[in-house]
């Protein structure tokens, strides 16, 4: 087995497909099924066009589980927005490299909330627009779709930003997570771990009408420690 398959991939549900009147339950039975992170998608109508969670949501999960939360920033103003998150329990805040000037106000804000911090980036936007900031990130986001909703499609070329990501935090020595977020399902999770991807986020492929988060959770487990042939 290669080393990539070897380094242990975590799932990170994101509830954006969640029955949200029953948001305690839906994040209950994705930790009950083994979830390592929940992923909260917070979409402000600017930066994408859809208006998704804020802080209270992130509060309402936070009570329900006990699980590490992130919070993916889908907003136009992410300096504003990381003190909010931050109290209302996100451990981790990742924000969109396209809505800043000077990542390094970001940065270092969410280091004064004592939070890990993520840069995610969009389709268009390539690996390299990230390397002056790879030094002090303890997660970057590959989007492998257009931001704004779940249950689109993964782009397949987008995997090979994951590629080049790697090898670029890998030079660097650097440990951090490579999440890769956006139409990730059981028959396509082995292909994103084996580009480098360690943390999966799986939105539509937990919450969906057809199985349970735990059914859910189990499969995709299942088709990342296959082994080959
Ligand atoms: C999309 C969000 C994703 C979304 C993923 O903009 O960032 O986190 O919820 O949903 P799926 O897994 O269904 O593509
Ligand atoms: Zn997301």
């Amino acid at each position: 087995m290669s080393s990539e398959a070897a380094r242990r991939v975590g799932i990170a549900p994101s509830i954006l497909t969640a029955d949200l009147g029953r948001l305690a339950d839906a994040v209950a039975a994705a930790e009950a099924g083994g979830a390592d992170v929940m992923h909260i998608d917070v979409m402000d109508g600017q930066f994408v066009p859809q208006i998704s969670f804020g802080p209270l949501i992130v509060e309402a999960v936070r009570e329900a589980v006990s699980l590490p939360i992130e919070v993916h920033m889908m907003v136009a103003d992410p300096l504003e927005q990381l003190e909010p998150l931050a109290e209302a329990g996100a451990g981790r805040l990742i924000f969109h490299l396209e809505a800043t000037n000077e990542p390094q106000r970001e940065i270092a804000r969410a280091r004064e909330l004592s939070c890990e911090v993520g840069i995610a980036i969009s389709p268009l936007t390539p690996v390299s627009a990230l390397e002056p900031w790879l030094p002090q990130l303890d997660e970057v986001t590959v989007m492998l779709v257009y931001p704004g909703r779940g249950g689109q499609e993964l782009i397949p070329e987008l995997l090979d930003k994951v590629r080049e990501l790697r090898a670029a935090l890998d030079a660097l020595g650097s440990d951090a997570v490579i999440e890769v977020d956006g139409g990730v399902k059981a028959h396509n999770a082995r292909e994103c771990a084996e580009a480098g991807a360690s943390l999966l986020v799986a939105g539509s492929a937990v919450y969906n009408p057809n199985e349970t988060p735990q059914a859910a959770l189990a499969a995709l487990r299942t088709a990342l420690e296959e082994p080959f042939g």
